[in-house]
């Protein structure tokens, strides 16, 4: 954010704290107690989302932790332990980063470092631990991809990796991504999905499950929040595996989308809700939103970001079956989608790259608050 804008959200800052103090608005209009209230709660410096988040019973998560900086810049996990009630780790779970070998048969062929960091760090944060993920189709090692198992050889690989971390974190990850963005790739040219073929996505679940009973299954998937083919297949495939009596729990909205294709609300609600009516529930894993992708000025693009997130969160807090949202980065300094997009501009999250929160913090406060009142 430059120097304007941060000049025009202290001011935005400095109005609304008058507010909650003055119970008068901008144009000073009395303001209910109600709308009082809830301005002191969007407003107080000590008022963090987790705070609110905690007296509505939602989960606010900080996704795709990234591990340099975990470990490198002490703000980073500063504001991961203030202001979210959940951890999802970026990469220190995917197969190629915590299973790099496989030329011991033993424990040694993982790299638990930096996974248990995680672990240890949100659970003296008193924060919960989403896993991500078992079964992907990227970052696998060489290992894996390039070698050539047999379909009961990968059956026994996948198995492995699967009962060997899951019940490493037993009773301590309170859910797990499964399967990740399983209908985004054709299944000829991945060797653990070509090798075993799609009965590895009921096997990756009764693996998790036999080994963690206790931890929420979901199957996670991309670009297939509102009412589309995508969608409609996840819907189907989960139905499926409900009916062959695999044990799933949820579906995972990742909600990477952006100011161009800004998600249909109507259509999100809807998908949730028939998701519900399976008896599933509904986290939002991965939200971020791409502000690149309009021609406006920075403050356009920020509120009508804010206007994104403060929709999605309204749409969550609306559909009991949502009990979670998570952003995938939680400052836009480290936004893998700086990477992905090339572009350094990128703002895609709630905080800056100065940690300064943006208008899309409050929009979500904001809407967090609304609920709290109505308590
Ligand atoms: O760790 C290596 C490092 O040793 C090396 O020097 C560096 C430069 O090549 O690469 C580092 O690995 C990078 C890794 O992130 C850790 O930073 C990989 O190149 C890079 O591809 C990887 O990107 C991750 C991306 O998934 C991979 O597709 C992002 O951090 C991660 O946020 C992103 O997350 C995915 C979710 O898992 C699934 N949903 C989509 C989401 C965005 O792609």
């Amino acid at each position: 954010m430059d120097r304007r804008q941060f000049l025009l959200s202290s001011v935005g800052a400095l109005v609304s704290a008058v507010t909650a103090k003055t119970g008068l608005d901008w144009r000073g209009k009395r303001l209910s107690a109600q709308e009082t209230r809830i301005e002191e709660m969007v407003r107080g410096p000590s008022i963090t989302l987790r705070s609110l988040a905690d007296k509505v019973g939602i989960d606010i998560g900080a996704g795709g932790i990234n591990t340099v900086p975990f470990y490198k810049d002490p703000d980073y996990k500063k504001i991961i332990a203030r202001e979210f009630t959940s951890l999802t780790p970026g990469n220190a779970m995917k197969f190629g980063v915590i299973h790099p070998r496989n030329n011991y048969g033993d424990e040694r062929d993982y790299n638990f470092e930096h996974a248990d960091a995680m672990l240890e760090f949100a659970e003296a944060s008193k924060m919960k631990v989403r896993g991500h993920t078992l079964v992907w189709h990227m970052q696998n090692p060489r290992w894996l991809d390039q070698g050539n198992f047999d379909r009961r050889e990968l059956i026994q690989v996948m198995e492995d990796h699967i009962r060997t971390i899951v019940s490493r974190y037993k009773d301590r990850v309170f859910a797990w991504d499964v399967v990740n963005e399983p209908l985004t790739i054709n299944h000829e040219s991945i060797p653990i999905f070509q090798g075993i073929g799609p009965e590895y996505i009921p096997l990756a679940f009764r693996f998790a499950h036999e080994a963690d009973p206790s931890a929420l299954l979901f199957y996670n998937e991309t670009q297939a929040h509102n009412l589309d083919e995508k969608s409609n297949m996840v819907y189907e495939q989960v139905c499926n595996l409900l009916d062959e009596g695999v044990t799933i729990h949820g579906v995972g909205m990742q909600m990477h989308v952006s100011l161009r294709y800004p998600p249909n609300l109507v259509q999100v609600a809807k998908n949730m809700r028939r998701l519900g009516n399976l008896g599933l529930k509904v986290h939002v894993t991965e939200m971020d939103v791409k502000t690149e992708t309009i021609d406006s000025s920075t403050e356009d693009k920020l509120e009508k970001q804010a206007k994104i997130y403060g929709d999605i969160t309204k749409v969550c807090l609306d559909e009991e079956v949502c009990t979670s949202i998570a952003t995938w980065g939680v400052t836009d300094r480290y936004s893998w989608l700086k990477e992905f997009t090339k572009n350094p501009e990128e703002k895609p999250l709630l905080f800056d790259a100065d940690y300064r929160a943006k208008p899309s913090y409050y929009a979500v406060k904001r809407k967090i608050a609304e609920r709290v009142v109505k308590i």
